[in-house]
């Protein structure tokens, strides 16, 4: 079969690993780049020598691309998702995949009918010792899960803020420390923990000049009746490595910055654990490596290629951002919101 055509729309700073991780994969080809920013056009045709467009409507008429991938603003996904899909493309999306639950419905639906396949880069699920907490706790190694906590304790400078017309906004953004930075570690934890059924959380803007949140805590109820906190913000200096604990009848699991720090499980041999940590953007959002992205390319490109689904489909896409937008609801209303 011919090399898959990959188009890219957005021209910000995930795109480098994107460039980066295609240029190292076999049987795809980078047909171009799209951006609304027609004053970008220019520089960014200069930036990585590729074609550069900035409409979508001639970008997505292009046959050779059968698969874009979304890297613009959060809270833009849908336009770009919604043409990409119209021209029969396949998508694959930065997180979040939306920033509201309503436009990620429509979009799993608008997919659907298109019968193109909709897959989100939620890519640390694919770190080695992430997949190996993975496999003890859903095979039950850990026994009944009691407590599932995650902190994203973050740092981002008030330059990472004021540089950007998005980010921090509620409109493009969807919020800040739980729905940008902090979506990885929920994703994870909720895949570990299994869904969450009620929240109740306290969301601040206390430190940047955003609109959404840089301090915030959640008291989360699961539906196999663990409790757990999950604690994020991008204030709270210098930043310290994101951590997720799991805590069941026989044993726990410790991660912090993407390894797996504490292993015990009662009657097991503790395996050898990791010492080096994986980059975290606990304080440098450019401090994340591309290995994983490239997992997840490459998984779409077999989806298209198998007609399988993605790692990460829509429907996997919506939980992380359902479950902070209940905490933001919480914090909004002074309630415990059920999900
Ligand atoms: N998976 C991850 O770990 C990860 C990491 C970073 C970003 N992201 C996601 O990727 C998406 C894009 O994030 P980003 O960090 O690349 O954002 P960015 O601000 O660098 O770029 C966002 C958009 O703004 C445009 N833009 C960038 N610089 C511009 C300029 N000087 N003038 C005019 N327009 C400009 C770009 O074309 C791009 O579409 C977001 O949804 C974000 O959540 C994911």
């Amino acid at each position: 079969m011919a090399g898959i055509g990959v188009g890219i729309i957005g021209t910000g700073s995930i795109v480098h690993t994107y460039i980066k991780c295609l240029s190292e994969m076999d049987g795809v080809r980078i047909v171009g780049l799209c951006t609304k920013s027609t004053d970008r056009v220019e520089q960014v045709t200069a930036e990585f020598g590729l074609p550069v467009y900035s409409d979508y409507g001639s970008f997505l008429a292009l046959p050779e691309i059968d698969l874009v991938c979304i890297c613009n603003e959060s809270g833009k996904h849908s336009e770009a998702i919604e043409a990409a899909a119209m021209a029969n493309k396949h998508v694959l999306s930065e997180k979040p995949l939306e920033v509201t639950t309503e436009k990620i419905d429509a979009l799993i639906a608008l997919c659907d009918k298109q019968r193109v396949l909709l897959g989100c880069v939620l890519q640390n699920r694919c770190s080695t010792d992430y997949r190996r907490a993975e496999e003890a706790v859903k095979s039950g190694k850990l026994g009944k899960l009691l407590m599932g906590n995650a902190s994203i304790n973050w740092y981002r400078s008030e330059a990472y803020y004021a540089n950007s017309n998005w980010r921090g906004t509620i409109e493009l953004d969807g919020g800040a420390a739980f729905i940008n930075q902090g979506i990885h570690t929920v994703d994870l934890l909720i895949n570990l923990m299994g869904p969450a059924v009620s929240v109740f959380a306290n969301v601040q803007t206390r430190v940047h000049k955003i609109e959404g949140e840089d301090v915030g805590a959640a008291l989360i109820n699961y539906e196999n009746g663990a409790i757990g906190t999950i604690t994020a913000g991008t204030a709270l200096y210098p930043g310290y490595p994101e951590r997720i604990e799991v805590y069941g009848e026989k044993g726990s699991i410790i991660m912090e910055g993407g390894i797996i720090n504490s292993w015990n499980i009662r009657d097991e041999e503790t395996p050898k654990l990791s010492t080096e940590s994986l980059g975290s953007g606990a304080a440098d959002p450019t401090a994340i490596g591309h290995q994983n992205h490239k997992v997840v390319l490459q998984d779409m490109v077999e989806a298209i290629r198998y007609n399988k689904k993605p790692m990460v489909n829509g429907e996997e896409a919506r939980k992380s951002v359902a479950l902070i937008n209940a905490i933001y609801e919480s914090s909004r209303i002074k309630k415990q919101v059920q999900l």
